[in-house]
């Protein structure tokens, strides 16, 4: 059955009333390259997928808000009144829509009617693909078409990394959101965090895929080692400030903290901070070069391809070491990685037409990635599928990245 029928239907079953409804939808992400980069003021690559969250709403003539899950059937409607958005243990995963209406009243954007919305979400949960900040861009992208304001996408995109900042309670940065709201079919998104200018980059891998590896171990309770990493990378920046004039880590050259590191000296952790600066400062050097790789290979002409083959993975093969180096760095020096991800990274790297292989978003679960040979993407989930299992004692998911658009109604 055709998605808009579905949501449709189960609507009409869920509120008793169709009439009038109107569809948002807005897709996860996954990162290529850039991990951890992004709330230390350097660059993301990530792009948008075509799983996502839907949003179906109408308003409901009263003051109050009813929101209902097709993901979380059993915990039925939630009610809450428009003039109160704190936080309630009750409200489960409504929290997040309701962090969202926190935020756009906090920006000024006044929810004065009430309305009934039931979302559906494509995207597995807690696998790091961005379900969190999918549930509040629809959010905020529909609240903006039913109320008439004036915000872009970008600005929806701050309010929700504000969502998850002061409601939620997740230090995060702002690639999630901005990728999820901007994203663009076909394109990667390069993103510099520090001023968010940013360059829509064809993703053209000629005959490689990226394949997603789902470890299936949830992350969402790690989210405090999360906002740790933020702090040791913060309490690191003060030292370096001592002796350099900068506003984050994205702004350091690989030299120039190579040169200036050892003013960090904490009296507990000194070496760990250290490690963690090295991560965002080389992190952040290889995003700008995947960025270089990228382009020139989208450059070869078409002719050039037909000519030579040799030509046409040069590019793809530095972007897979890029990849495997950004992975090594994770788990040495930053230290989010954990035996899931990296048994399904040293087993992807041992398989046929592979070129490079690393976890993608916050770690300590959720998924890795991989650009593999279309020819042998089918041999690749069997083989990464199998040792996983027989490793870590439950099984893997894997989907090959399709990209697609951001926020938008439908
Ligand atoms: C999570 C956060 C992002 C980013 C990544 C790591 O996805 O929400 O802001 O920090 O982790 O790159």
């Amino acid at each position: 059955m055709h998605m808009k029928t579905y949501l449709t239907n189960k609507f009409l079953e869920i509120f008793g009333q169709s009439d009038n409804i109107r569809i948002f939808f807005t897709p996860g992400r996954v990162n290529l390259i850039g991990e951890h980069t992004d709330y230390n003021g350097g660059h993301v690559f990530p792009c948008a997928l075509t799983i996502g969250t839907y949003a179906v709403v109408r308003f409901n003539n009263s003051n109050r808000i009813r929101f209902y899950s097709l993901n979380f059937s059993k915990e039925g409607i939630i009610e809450t009144g428009i003039e109160n958005m704190e936080y309630n243990d009750n409200h489960l995963w409504a929290n997040y829509p309701k962090a969202m209406i926190w935020a756009l009243e906090s920006n000024g954007y006044k929810i004065n009617k009430g309305f009934d919305v039931m979302y559906y979400g494509t995207i597995p949960n807690g696998s790091g693909l961005s379900s969190s900040a999918s549930i509040e861009v629809v959010t905020g992208y529909m609240l903006k078409e039913l109320f008439g304001f004036d915000y872009d996408n970008i600005k929806i995109a701050l309010m929700a990394r504000d969502a998850e900042n002061k409601y939620i309670g997740v230090n995060c940065g702002i690639m999630d959101q901005f990728a999820v709201a901007m994203g663009k079919k076909g394109y990667a998104i390069f993103l510099d965090t520090n001023t968010l200018s940013y360059k829509y980059v064809p993703l053209r891998l000629g005959d490689y895929k990226i394949v997603i590896m789902n470890s299936n171990k949830k992350r969402g309770l790690n989210d405090s080692k999360y906002n740790e990493r933020r702090s040791e990378c913060e309490k690191a920046l003060k030292y370096l400030q001592k002796v350099k004039d900068i506003k984050s880590l994205g702004e350091l050259s690989v030299d120039e903290f190579e040169r200036i590191k050892d003013v960090i000296k904490d009296d507990d952790n000194g070496e760990i901070l250290i490690k963690r600066v090295r991560h965002a400062v080389y992190e952040n050097v290889r995003t700008i070069k995947a960025l270089e790789v990228l382009i020139s290979e989208n450059e070869l002409s078409d002719v050039d391809r037909q000519i030579s083959d040799v030509e046409e993975t040069k590019g793809l093969k530095i972007f897979g070491q890029l990849m495997n180096e950004s992975h090594r760095s994770l788990k040495k020096d930053y230290e989010v990685t954990g035996l899931e991800l990296d048994t399904l990274v040293e087993v992807a790297l041992k398989c046929e037409g592979v070129l490079g292989a690393r976890m993608t978003g916050a770690g300590f679960g959720g998924c890795a990635i991989s650009l593999v040979h279309k020819d042998y993407v089918d041999e690749f989930v069997i083989k990464v599928g199998e040792e996983y299992e027989s490793k870590i004692g439950y099984k893997a998911d894997f989907y090959v990245v399709e990209t697609g658009d951001g926020a938008c109604e439908i």
